[in-house]
């Protein structure tokens, strides 16, 4: 995950396909020895990070190469690269708290895209999410997974720590187009208005959805059991409202509220 979080929840998964490091949950594909060594990992100026909250949504598709080969994660090596002589910008993803991250990112060498989504809409995603996850535990009872959801860790305030740019999935719902112009900017990446016109369409909901390489259908059957959904599963705003009941919603509320009382900014879903 990242920097600033919307709240760093942190669900507890299936024993068998995860071990936990330092207070966090990892699945076995990679190892306790390569998430120590990401402190010292070596970041160059023009690397990008693309850090996100699980299900908060953050990919295009753009290239004819599969998701894990354009945008390896750091802290898992699905395919053995050696990420060290990646040309460059290289651009990762990954889902690593804050404290986890590699040493020179937290000193505001290189960049950080961070995405978060009113936290609701995570928590529903990541419950449809976890019935094809074998790295999740299944818990069929919404309620529940609720609960567990919620008793994860919080925690925020280092932005300042990193040269992030921070964006919320409603804002690229609302306004894509605006969205790519702020990571070009970010980035100091010069589109014609061709590009840019490309870029926002390839990077629809309805566009990629269609995309195998989006959805991560090569992704290895240990990880994912195939046929029981989508990554790219609905990509609406508040659908969180066709899941949960009011008390479940009222209880959310109160523990987000206190899980977020430090924090310096308010959320659009905050004033809902
Ligand atoms: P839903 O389950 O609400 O549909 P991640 O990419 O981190 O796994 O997050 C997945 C969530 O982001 C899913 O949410 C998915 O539909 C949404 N998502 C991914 N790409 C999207 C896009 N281009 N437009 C809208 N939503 C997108």
């Amino acid at each position: 995950c990242s920097p600033i979080s919307d709240s760093r929840l942190t669900m507890e998964p299936s024993k068998e396909f995860v071990f936990n490091y330092k207070g966090f949950y990892f699945a076995v594909h990679t190892t306790p020895e390569r998430v120590a060594s990401l402190e010292n990992f070596e970041i160059k100026d023009s690397d990008i990070f693309i850090a996100t909250y699980p299900k908060s949504g953050h990919r295009n598709g753009t290239e004819q190469i599969e998701n894990l080969d354009r945008i390896p994660w750091v802290e898992y090596n699905f395919q053995n690269m050696d990420v060290a002589s990646l040309p460059t910008p290289r651009v990762f993803a990954t889902h690593l708290p804050y404290y986890l991250t590699p040493r020179d990112l937290r000193n505001k060498k290189g960049r950080v895209i961070y995405v978060a989504r009113n936290p609701k809409d995570v928590l529903v995603s990541y419950f449809h999410f976890s019935k094809f996850m074998r790295t999740l535990e299944k818990i069929p009872d919404f309620n529940i997974f609720m609960e567990r959801f919620l008793a994860g860790k919080g925690w925020y305030n280092h932005a300042n720590d990193f040269n992030i740019l921070f964006l919320t999935y409603e804002e690229m719902k609302k306004d894509l187009r605006s969205a790519v112009l702020k990571i070009c900017n970010f980035i100091g990446k010069q589109l014609s208005e061709e590009e840019i016109e490309s870029v926002v369409r390839q990077a629809t909901f309805e566009n990629m959805q269609k995309d195998p390489r989006a959805n991560y259908e090569n992704m290895p059957d240990d990880i994912m059991v195939k046929g029981k959904g989508k990554f790219l599963r609905k990509g609406t705003v508040g659908d969180w409202k066709n899941m949960m009941t009011v008390a479940q919603s009222e209880r959310f509320d109160e523990v987000l509220k206190e899980k977020m009382q430090t924090l310096p900014i308010k959320f659009t879903w905050d004033m809902d």
